[in-house]
């Protein structure tokens, strides 16, 4: 009996750092000092699917120190924050229906967190990438590069044309 149930506990100890281990599940915390835990993310070109969870680890409410993670290209950034400034608290600080999205976490205050699912096959590798909250003012601060592959083919964006 005691045999098993360490058999069982070993089991389940693998199980959970296989889950930790999966490379297409990320969890990126944040806090009631309006930082993200990681400033960099690098998903593997394999992952068809990516599962981003947003972690709020501190105690203010969403209304105070709300945070949310919103994925885009590096050069969309700004006009995503702005855009997001203007549509307001109502929305949640995101533009609606925006394609220059590629992803977005609801806010959450301290102690919630949420999670969000989003295909890769929009994402190309070697394209730079940013990750950011859009509550008002945070994005100076709360944001952080996003690499979709291998890193060391990554290359700087073009500089925005038109
Ligand atoms: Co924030």
């Amino acid at each position: 009996m005691i045999t098993s149930l360490r058999i069982l506990g070993v089991c389940l100890l693998l199980l959970g750092r296989a889950a930790l281990a999966d490379p297409c599940k990320v969890l990126i915390e944040s806090t009631d000092q309006m930082r993200f835990n990681l400033h960099e993310l690098t998903v593997p070109v394999e992952c068809g699917e990516v599962e981003v969870t947003l972690k709020h680890s501190g105690k203010l409410s969403a209304k105070a120190m709300g945070h949310d993670w919103v994925l885009a290209k590096d050069s969309d950034m700004s006009a995503i924050v702005n855009a997001g400034l203007a549509a307001g608290a109502t929305h949640g600080y995101l533009p609606e229906h925006d394609q220059r999205i590629i992803a977005a976490t609801p806010i959450v205050g301290g102690g919630e967190s949420a999670t969000v699912k989003f295909a890769t096959s929009g994402l190309q590798p070697g394209t730079r990438y940013a990750f950011f909250c859009t509550s008002p003012g945070h994005a100076t601060i709360m944001r952080g590069t996003f690499k979709f592959g291998d890193s060391s083919r990554l290359v700087r964006a073009n500089p925005p044309t038109g």
